[in-house]
């Protein structure tokens, strides 16, 4: 068995999808890719801004196009944005050539981990977790139905969670062949 094309990580903010998909990327000799901030750089404003002066609606169709240019890109570990399940034309995109990893966490542990968090606008105002809540309801179902491993985070540190991941996308290869093949891509 082969190590997938692309790795795409779907699951709420909170997750821990950008620090669990930098270290899964390193471990595996992959790139890693953040389409949010990749939008940023693109746009040259953070996504709170966007929001602002675009409205979600505008965020959403950078969101796809982004979506759209990064499914194209093999040998990579995707970290999407919470919202990416959203569009039903988002869904080919996040599928094509990948293994999607649905990183689920409880409502406590994205309330946690967002708690201080200001560069979420979905999430200013006075009731974050109701919110967090909601959002939950809707999308669970989605990253449910497109992911082929769902992957729990509570109560796992991100090193934990990269380890069961690489056992789960690629168990054939034993610990000293990865290192090989990360050493040898590192020196390409
Ligand atoms: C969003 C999640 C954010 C970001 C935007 C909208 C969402 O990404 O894309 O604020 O709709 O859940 P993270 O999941 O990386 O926080």
């Amino acid at each position: 068995m082969s190590l997938p094309k692309r790795i795409v990580l779907v699951g709420p903010m909170g997750a821990g999808k950008s620090t669990i998909g930098r270290m899964l990327a390193r471990e595996l000799g992959y790139r890693f890719l953040d389409s949010d901030r990749i939008i940023e750089e693109r746009c040259g404003a953070n996504i709170p801004w966007i929001f602002d002066v675009e409205g979600e609606e505008g965020f959403r169709q950078r969101e796809t196009a982004m979506l759209a240019e990064l499914s194209e890109v093999h040998g990579t570990v995707l970290a999407t944005g919470g919202g990416a399940v959203m569009r039903p034309e988002n869904h080919e995109l996040l599928k094509r050539d990948a293994t999607v990893v649905y990183l689920k966490t409880s409502i406590d542990q994205q309330v946690e981990r967002t708690r201080r968090d200001r560069n979420r606008p979905l999430l200013q105002n006075d009731d974050p977790e109701a919110v967090l809540r909601h959002l939950f309801a809707l999308r669970d179902p989605l990253y449910t139905g497109l992911a082929d491993i769902v992957m729990f985070t509570d109560r796992k540190s991100p090193r934990l969670v990269v380890r069961q991941l690489v056992n789960r996308v690629n168990p054939k290869t034993p610990r000293h062949k990865r290192q090989v093949r990360k050493e040898g891509r590192n020196h390409a």
